[in-house]
């Protein structure tokens, strides 16, 4: 301590105390890290990410569409909400059929998003605010444009014919199996010039890559690698349930087409982990980087298979809480009530999953999901409450929260008046798939109001001028009728706003180490209110509550007795009852 007033014209004095506070705070911390898990947290357990969709974000060159430029222009935006890392969707070359998930180059960026250097720029500028760029690996597919494919499909003995899942027709020449793909119609696609069906699990242009050629699986670890001796910080691997097929055999009928979704008979089948400890060991092993697999199909009780030191990835993205109202097997267009105990259920089993062995990203948006403002709280809920209230809850649970664009400003679904005003390619599936199953055009149209990609998608506002500040030109997708309330430059004027609660949840927790490296434990489980917890690490003890109801949520008698209330989203005293939709942190003191 001595030698710091020697250095001290260095410093003002403001900046003198925050560097003592600062030394003294990450002693502190490493002691406590070490105490809760045994070993110090990695950069990305501490920090939080933020979800660009570049098409959506800020748009530079006037065309309607966001670019390069336009984010690393707004970088500021992401390091004031405490985020260290970017998870950016695909920027790839791409005909962008799916919107960037069907890549034609996987060592390029589309021409739309920018060029290399602008990507070498982004990554430089956000360095410097110590925010590093995790790309997304899309290996299940590539685009039908790219040309391993336009080689493959030419007959069956060039170099590639192998690279993708070329079969015979049936003797009656329809489809070598019944599988529906996921945006809906059949699974395969008949090529006149080749003479065969091949295989994709999204759409026809989106052709399924053969893992099992070992050539193929070279290629793609080398593109990996590519992105990885740029600096990235890591990636979010796309659809990665999928890679390994299993027998080709039909499927029971599910819906009036006769058809069988494919992820039922695809998603997370055996071996698949044999071809993923090889890429982890080829690609990601030593590197100072995360991964997270999108793991559609694996269960809360499958994840210490795929997490934590014997696991593949660091991180993956388990949708059990997204998929409610998807339960019992129930398709998308038949959903099912939920209740907020089953929400708290399946958030607990991750985390307790986790706990012992493993790591988790906490998320409740993201490019393919609703607002979860429509998402989670009943009809006729206060956006700007509910938002605050998911805020709470993403930023106190355990894991590595994951904030996706627009959310962090209360953004909320739109209803556009047709099918025809969507861009969605599998919104243009489940409505076609709805009318197939009976459902009138109001019903199928109220569907795709709830479940569209496009809800995620509409673009970034960030102020109250021309196109929301997003664009000089006609933005790709319509600019969501609340901008005027809801944008960047209003909200941070606005204390009271969504983002200025998510900027100070974001500071809050950075310095409470409880929230990072504390443990989880659920309380109040059987309450259909309010979903409470505490993260306990040593002697300290933080404890979130937060009221889903639109009604008063009284906490149990003496619940607060010795806590005290640091946050709260909603002004008023602590009478011991939540007002509805209101969160709270308390302290206990101990
Ligand atoms: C999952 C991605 O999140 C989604 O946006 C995409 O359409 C599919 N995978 C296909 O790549």
């Amino acid at each position: 301590m001595r030698i710091i007033p020697g250095v001290h014209h260095m410093f003002s004095a403001k900046s003198f105390v925050s560097v003592v506070t600062g030394l003294l705070l990450c002693l502190a911390v490493s002691t406590a890290w070490a105490e809760a898990s045994g070993a110090p947290l990695k950069w990305w357990q501490k920090t939080t990410v933020y979800q660009i969709y570049p098409k959506s974000f800020a748009d530079t060159f006037g065309n309607g569409i966001g670019d390069l430029r336009g984010i690393t222009g707004n970088l500021d935006h992401i390091r004031d909400l405490s985020c260290g890392a970017i998870w950016l969707t695909p920027v790839y070359p791409s005909p962008m059929v799916d919107n960037g998930y069907d890549i034609s180059d996987y060592k390029g960026i589309d021409p739309s998003y920018g060029n290399m250097e602008d990507f070498d720029t982004l990554i430089k500028e956000a360095g410097k605010r110590n925010i590093r760029i995790v790309m997304d690996l899309v290996f299940n597919h590539s685009s039908d444009q790219h040309s391993w494919f336009k080689e493959s499909r030419k007959n069956r003995v060039n170099p590639k014919a192998d690279w993708y899942i070329w079969r015979d027709a049936k003797p009656d020449g329809s489809a070598p199996t019944n599988w529906r793909s996921i945006f809906g119609g059949p699974a395969w696609t008949w090529c006149e010039e080749r003479q065969q069906y091949y295989l994709h699990t999204f759409a026809p242009q989106q052709p399924d890559l053969n893992w099992e050629n070992p050539e193929v699986r070279k290629a793609l670890y080398d593109a990996a690698r590519f992105w990885l001796d740029k600096g990235v910080g890591g990636f979010r691997i796309d659809a990665i349930t999928y890679i390994k097929k299993p027998e080709f055999r039909d499927g029971a009928p599910d819906g009036e087409d006769g058809l069988s979704a494919i992820h039922t008979m695809t998603a997370n089948t055996p071996g698949i982990l044999g071809f993923l400890h090889e890429f982890k060991r080829e690609v990601f092993a030593g590197r100072d980087i995360f991964t997270v697999g999108e793991a559609n199909g694996v269960a809360p009780e499958d994840l210490p298979k795929w997490v934590g030191a014997q696991g593949v990835f660091d991180m993956v993205f388990e949708f059990s809480h997204v998929n409610l109202h998807l339960k019992n097997g129930e398709v998308w267009c038949r959903p099912t009530e939920w209740k907020l105990t089953e929400l708290k259920s399946a958030l607990t089993a991750s985390q307790k999953m986790t706990a012992a062995n493993g790591w988790c990203p906490v998320f409740f948006e993201n490019h393919d999901q609703p607002r979860c403002v429509d998402h989670f709280f009943p009809k006729g809920a206060d956006p700007k409450k509910a938002a605050k209230v998911m805020a709470t809850v993403l930023l106190t649970l355990r894991g590595t929260p994951f904030i996706y664009e627009g959310q962090e400003l209360g953004y909320t679904n739109v209803a556009w008046p047709s099918i025809d005003h969507y861009n969605d390619i599998s919104s243009h599936g489940q409505h076609r798939t709805a009318l197939e199953e009976g459902f009138s055009p109001e019903e199928a149209l109220a569907f795709v109001h709830f479940f569209s990609r496009d809800n995620a998608r509409t673009p970034m506002q960030w102020h109250t001028g021309l196109n929301a500040g997003f664009t000089t030109g006609k933005p790709w997708l319509p600019i969501h009728s609340n901008y005027l309330t809801v944008n960047a430059l209003t909200e941070a004027n606005d204390p009271d706003s969504v983002l200025s609660w998510y900027r100070r949840l974001g500071k809050f927790r950075r310095y409470h180490k409880e929230l990072t490296a504390g443990t989880y434990e659920e309380l109040l489980p059987e309450d259909e209110q309010i979903y409470a917890f505490s993260r306990t690490l040593g002697n300290r003890r933080l404890v979130t509550v937060a009221n889903f109801s639109l009604r008063d949520a009284a906490l149990p008698r003496n619940f607060a007795d010795n806590m005290t209330r640091v946050l709260s989203s909603e002004p008023g005293g602590d009478d011991g009852s939540l007002r509805p939709l209101e969160a709270r942190i308390y302290r206990e003191k101990r």
